[in-house]
């Protein structure tokens, strides 16, 4: 039903929850063109209404039973109501025969769309590893964007060609520890918006004029993400943990036990991630690590 040939006409997408990330994706499918709008169904009415209008395209639902049938459905809800929705749908008696319903969370994997493979549908899960709003989103703004996705042999041929006609790249995965691997990508972006607004701070209570503290941030992040891809992290790390300059670090801590002591437990978490990398890589001797190992204990 839904491997439709070369040429011809482009399968149907039923869209379940048609927020941000959906939205965004559904407008990047729209403008490939890689597929039809049939119905949306979100929480509210009001809000399944203005996604038709915002998109352009589809037919607002009333309820999933008043869902016809489609040859994809996206679950674009948030990450606690996947479950939920899949089960609604299931419940709903549409035809799901060989449909390919997939959702967007990475904290789950396949198991959330149990309910829907026991009604013969195809479940995948993809994640789109970036910030999606449902802005202004373009396929060149999409194009090389990490799409993580799982599911069986056949459901991956029919999602892979919808990811690569938006520029994502492709990225297969199987049976992975979806809370540690949701926490990764969690951090290192997040994290990383944290730890530049901390040094933002630090530089302006440093003296640093606003502009000057947010190029600083901004020209190291960007020279430290040029490092990281050329070499990786354990050999492009420098720094004073690394060199083994134990004083510098002391230095540290002094300075923010005067001007921001509630940071210094954010630093000493932060330097001693920072050891450990060293450690791996065998720079410090026993003195040396024992000296961090107390400085950074507190
Ligand atoms: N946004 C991102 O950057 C991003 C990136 C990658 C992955 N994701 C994943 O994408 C999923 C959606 O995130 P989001 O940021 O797009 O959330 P969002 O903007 O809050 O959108 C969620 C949508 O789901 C609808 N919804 C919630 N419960 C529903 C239900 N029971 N039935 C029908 N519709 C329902 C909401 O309807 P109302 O508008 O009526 O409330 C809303 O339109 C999450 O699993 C998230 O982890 C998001």
């Amino acid at each position: 039903m839904t491997n439709r040939p070369t040429g011809g006409p482009l399968p149907t997408l039923n869209v379940i929850g048609c927020g941000r990330a959906a939205g965004s994706l559904v407008r990047l499918w729209l403008q490939a063109p890689t597929l039809r709008v049939g119905a949306i169904l979100n929480r509210s009415r009001s809000s399944s209404q203005q996604a038709v209008r915002q998109l352009g395209a589809g037919a607002a639902a009333e309820s999933v039973g008043d869902m016809p049938a489609a040859d994809l459905w996206l679950i674009g809800s948030g990450d606690d109501q996947v479950l939920s929705v899949a089960r609604a749908l299931a419940a709903a008696r549409t035809d799901l025969d060989g449909a390919l319903v997939f959702h967007l969370a990475g904290r789950f994997g396949l198991e959330v769309l149990a309910p829907l493979a026991e009604q013969g549908a195809e479940p995948a899960a993809m994640h789109p590893v970036r910030s999606l709003t449902h802005a202004r989103l373009s396929i060149a703004d999409f194009k090389g964007t990490a799409c993580v996705a799982e599911g069986s042999p056949a459901a991956l041929d029919r999602l892979q060609p919808l990811v690569t006609a938006i520029g994502g790249l492709w990225l297969p995965v199987s049976d992975i520890d979806r809370g540690l691997y949701h926490a990764a990508v969690s951090i290192v972006s997040n994290v990383t918006k944290g730890v530049a607004w901390k040094a933002q701070n630090w530089l302006t209570r440093a003296g640093l004029p606003d502009a000057t503290a947010t190029a600083v941030t901004h020209q190291l992040l960007a020279t430290t993400l040029e490092d990281l891809f050329r070499s990786g992290a354990q050999q492009s790390i420098t720094g004073p943990v690394v060199r083994g300059d134990t004083r510098t670090v002391e230095a540290h801590l002094e300075a923010l036990r005067s001007s921001y002591p509630d940071d210094i437990d954010v630093y000493r978490i932060l330097a001693r991630t920072v050891l450990e990398l060293a450690q791996e890589r065998g720079d410090l001797d026993a003195a040396t690590l024992a000296r961090f190992d107390t400085l950074l204990k507190g």
